[in-house]
């Protein structure tokens, strides 16, 4: 029986769209059953110039009408927020925890004070830790241990993934959602959010990076092994494609998103070259017409760019050959058609669109578009968090969830 009522929400300030997503987190469930989505809501960015925070005032108007939206779908009203911090404000980095195993057998007290050593680093000025978590355990040098609760062995080492955030961002995304009315109760690096609403527990295992493209920036994370091997955040993103279509067909940036979401293709040659569309807006004579092959044309120079600087970037960082599983494609950015075909002819490895579906229920489709993948994490995140502290056995859910229960925020 279920039993209490409650939400919990996601709220991603990007630099397009502010979204939330509320999750349920009553009680009274079966650990296995999947998170229910409860609502979602979205409203314009306001106060928010590329990743940085310009105007606190319109942001919070913002994130109080996607509030509003998720909260009157869902039929209940919440208080706690977790927030995405753009990929741009943080920072990765690995690091050992040693301890002695005085009675020669592993127990949870000394994976519990291995995972404090561990993340024992010294502060950087103007930097914050958001994420702590264990990657693997070793036990007397041995490596690849998940859990060493009951192994037998003298020295446990713990190797940890460090995530640290801008302080002054931290303050200025936490103040927004503070000023909306809600309490903020965690930041989630926002790829990494992503991650947990679109990657599945084979393809973590395999190797797969997660190509985010949002509007100002593309985050990418590799997973290999059920580790994050590697973070990074270019700073080119859907925003881009934009703006080289207002100025290759002399529209405004308004008239370019919507010419781009309505008739947008990331593939010249899968458009009619005969086929014409109207582009004409303030200004202009009534019924301008332009190619639709025009505007493929620009669409795909740029992602093809795009795509081809995410590849140079798993080059340099030598993990090309670890992506078993290929590439997983999400965020607003590539909701072109065509846009996976694309990326496989930049990657050349199996590639597919990341729309948040694992391990949810409810409003499904209303969330299932790979623009509310940062919220949807950051609600399941939040929701697997809050019901792990209020449920007994709720570990096989929130394993599904990509082990974060090894994590510390
Ligand atoms: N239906 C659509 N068709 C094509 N492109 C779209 C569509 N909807 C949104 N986009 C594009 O997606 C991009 C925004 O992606 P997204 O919503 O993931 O970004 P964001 O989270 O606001 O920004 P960021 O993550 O960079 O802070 C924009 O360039 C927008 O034009
Ligand atoms: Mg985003």
């Amino acid at each position: 029986m279920i039993q209490g009522v409650g939400g919990i929400a996601g709220v991603d300030i990007g630099s397009t769209k502010t979204c939330a997503v509320i999750a349920d987190t009553r009680i009274g469930r079966e650990p296995d059953e999947p998170l229910t989505l409860l609502g979602v809501g979205s409203a314009r960015a306001e106060g928010i110039n590329k990743t940085a925070v310009t105007n606190v005032e319109a942001a919070t108007q913002a994130v109080r009408t996607a509030v509003s939206q998720a909260e009157a779908m869902a039929g209940c009203e919440i208080e706690t927020v977790y927030i995405s911090i753009p990929g741009a404000y943080t920072k990765t980095s690995r690091s050992r925890g040693v301890v002695a195993v005085p009675g020669n057998e592993v127990t949870s007290a000394h994976v519990k004070r291995v995972q404090e050593v561990g993340q024992a680093v010294p502060a950087l000025p103007g930097r914050e830790m958001i994420h702590a978590w264990c990657q693997e355990y070793l036990i007397d040098g041995r490596n690849g241990i998940e859990d060493p609760v009951g192994m037998a062995g003298t020295r446990l080492e713990s190797d940890m993934c460090i995530v640290t955030a801008d302080s002054a961002a931290s303050r200025d995304f936490s103040k927004i959602v503070d000023r909306s009315g809600y309490r903020p109760e965690a930041l989630v690096m926002a790829p990494y959010a992503t991650a947990q609403a679109v990657l599945n527990d084979a393809e973590r295992e395999t190797g797969v990076a997660l190509v985010e493209v949002g509007g100002a920036s593309t985050d990418v994370l590799v997973y290999e092994r059920n580790c994050l091997l590697h973070a990074a955040t270019l700073p080119w993103g859907g925003s881009v494609v934009t703006r080289d279509i207002a100025r290759g067909l002399g529209v405004t940036e308004e008239k370019a998103a919507h010419l781009k979401h309505r008739f947008g293709t990331a593939r010249r040659d899968a458009v009619d070259a005969k086929e014409q569309i109207d582009v004409s807006g303030p200004g202009h004579r009534v019924g301008r017409r332009v190619s639709r092959e025009l505007l493929a044309h620009i669409i795909e120079q740029r992602l093809d760019e795009i795509l081809g600087l995410v590849y140079e970037e798993l080059e340099e960082a030598g993990v090309l050959d670890r992506l078993g599983a290929g590439v997983v494609l999400s965020g607003g950015g590539v909701l072109m058609p065509d846009t996976d075909e694309l990326a496989r002819a930049v990657f050349n490895m199996p590639v597919r669109i990341g729309t948040p579906s694992l391990g949810i229920a409810g409003v499904v489709e209303s969330v299932a578009t790979p623009a509310h993948a940062t919220a949807v994490g950051l609600a399941l995140i939040g929701a697997a968090r809050s019901r792990s502290g209020m449920l007994v056995g709720a570990t096989r859910a929130v394993a599904r969830l990509g082990g974060w229960l090894r994590e510390f925020f």
